[in-house]
């Protein structure tokens, strides 16, 4: 392995962020955040070391559910932009050294889109085959729905051909049906031609359900036999018209599956995947101050390909999701970081983020942001963790989380020029408000939490090990502290976290290691040297964390 290597397989250890144009920064005054905001904007994400950008939707769209009901494949919302100001964005961003990717929505379209205006019209509609249908009463499916809180099944009638159809999320959101090969067709389509304007891969939406071929009939079922197939295929296309590019999939389910959407060992799937499993499990171990929940899902994690990678995460544009926790640890959780009712949502998330859940405590939200970026894999930032936003409650459900970036401490946080009624979404406000977190104090306060994020990002991308190394969990006494080891090629890294509030000591043993061998401290001044036998004892502030490097005499990484 050369660390050029990781100039290849880029995704290995990108930072990745996430962010909607829309509430990012609003150029043109109008209250709207747009492409010419962003683009405005990009040094704040090239100078925190952001190496891609995650965009959420920014097609045409009804407005349902925040963009993820598309209208048009083929343009940009007017409200942000044009596809002019986009690949300007898209060129601007590559300029400063970050690859652009975006949502690719194909499991639903909008309602109000063109197609299902035609196919729901007439059952002779040249549409009618993109969705399915179905023409007898559909059975009870409450127990299967996204929304429980808006749907009361998958199956929506509709008048004008007396026949149902199915969607997955709301009913304004029409399932798709891929065993037609003129949809794949279309959905190739639409890949091709973001890719052609500059995107370096997708995000992609909803991955199982898009493969899924439940509530097709069985003859367009019996033409579409093996959904990996499918998926196998558009990896291939992907590399066909851009060698790099990556499809980073949205697969809620238990690892076992995981492992199959990656394509097992031939990692011929999916690029990356979010590892939602360790995110709820940290969530658990937080809870508890008990690191046993995550160190048992990182242990657990499948093999997978070397080219495939976890998509690490703290918080991202949805719910909290935990789903994966039994009731009873889900409720540990609940009561730990959102006991009121108006924090929690469909009955197994939380709509709030990390540093209200935390109290505001600044030793545990840079304690967690260390964990996720020492964990092996590519961290994916959602947009204002870098500053330690805050949440908007009564902006309810998964809006509560899709604020305004906060600039400056000056009007409407410095998102936008115009009267705050106008305002896409209102600030928030509280002890979260841009008076007290904003990107502009922080950038002059070296010990401000974005400095912080500064410092791991930098660590992170100087320790190919992280998102490309070999994972070993550490035996040590304490059940608070979570010590890991990754390891590449002749580099490695030990990492230790402390998830309780009480300071501690860690003997812990570093294999293949003995006297010869030191560690230096990463995000500080200071080390220990091993002994013989490769053991030491670490000493942790309470919530304290630890990046130690393992170095010899004649060790020549970047110290
Ligand atoms: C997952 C997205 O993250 C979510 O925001 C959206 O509502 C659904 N997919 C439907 O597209
Ligand atoms: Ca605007």
């Amino acid at each position: 392995m050369r660390i050029t290597d990781t100039s290849d397989l880029w995704w290995k250890n990108a930072v990745v962020y996430c962010l909607d144009v829309e509430t990012f920064m609003d150029w043109n005054s109008d209250g709207i955040g747009d492409l010419e905001g962003l683009a405005q904007r990009l040094d704040h994400l090239a100078d925190l070391g952001i190496t891609c950008l995650w965009l959420m939707p920014f097609y045409p769209t009804a407005g349902r559910d925040d963009g993820y009901d598309i209208t048009d494949y083929y343009a940009v919302d007017p409200r942000l932009g044009t596809l002019g100001d986009l690949v300007e964005m898209i060129r601007t961003a590559n300029d400063r050294g970050m690859r652009v990717i975006a949502d690719l929505v194909v499991n639903h379209t909008s309602d109000q889109h063109p197609w299902f205006q035609s196919a729901k019209a007439s059952k002779d509609s040249p549409y009618r085959d993109f969705y399915v249908w179905r023409e007898d009463q559909p059975p009870d499916t409450s127990g299967q729905v996204v929304f429980p809180d808006a749907e009361e099944g998958i199956w929506t009638h509709s008048p004008e051909t007396d026949a149902w159809y199915l969607h997955r999320f709301y009913a304004e959101q029409p399932d798709l049906d891929v065993t037609n090969p003129r949809v794949r067709d279309e959905i190739a389509k639409i890949m091709g031609f973001w890719l052609q304007l500059g995107l370096a891969g997708f995000r992609v939406d909803a991955v199982p359900f898009l493969l899924e071929t439940a509530g097709v009939d069985e003859d367009s079922a019996a033409h579409f036999p093996d959904p990996h197939e499918y998926l196998r295929a558009l990896r291939a296309f992907l590399g066909r018209r851009t060698g790099s590019g990556v499809l980073l999939g949205e697969v809620n389910l238990p690892f076992e599956q995981q492992a199959e959407f990656f394509g097992g060992q031939d990692g011929d799937e999916l690029t990356m995947q979010f590892d939602f499993n360790t995110m709820q499990q940290m969530y658990l171990s937080l809870a508890r101050c008990d690191a046993g929940p995550l160190a048992a899902s990182l242990a657990a994690r499948p093999e997978i390909s070397p080219d495939s990678q976890w998509g690490t995460f703290v918080r991202n544009h949805d719910e909290l999701t935990l789903d994966k926790l039994g009731d009873d640890e889900r409720a540990e959780v609940f009561a730990a970081f959102g006991p009121e009712e108006e924090m929690q949502v469909y009955d197994r998330g939380l709509i709030r983020r990390l540093p209200p859940m935390l109290a505001g405590d600044p030793r545990r939200v840079r304690m967690v942001y260390s964990l996720l970026f020492s964990l092996p894999g590519t961290p994916v930032l959602f947009y204002g963790e870098e500053i330690g936003m805050g949440e908007d409650l009564s902006a309810g459900s998964r809006l509560s989380v899709r604020t305004p970036m906060q600039r400056t401490s000056g009007a409407n946080g410095g998102f936008s020029d115009a009267a705050a009624e106008e305002l896409t979404r209102p600030v928030v406000d509280g002890g979260f408000a841009p008076e007290f977190v904003n990107v502009a104090d922080q950038r002059r306060d070296p010990d401000s939490l974005l400095s912080f994020m500064k410092l791991l990002i930098r660590r992170y991308r100087e320790s190919p090990e992280l998102g490309w190394g070999g994972f070993q969990l550490l035996e040590q006494p304490h059940a608070a502290v979570l010590a890991h080891l990754c390891t590449w090629d002749d580099g490695a890294l030990v990492a230790v976290h402390n998830l309780g509030a009480e300071p501690l000591s860690v003997p812990l043993t570093v294999p293949g290691c003995g006297a010869g061998h030191r560690l230096e401290d990463l995000l500080t001044a200071g080390g220990a040297q091993l002994a013989d036998d490769g053991s030491v004892e670490l000493a942790l502030e309470g919530y304290g964390y630890r990046w130690l490097r393992v170095v010899t005499e004649d060790s020549r990484r970047i110290l």
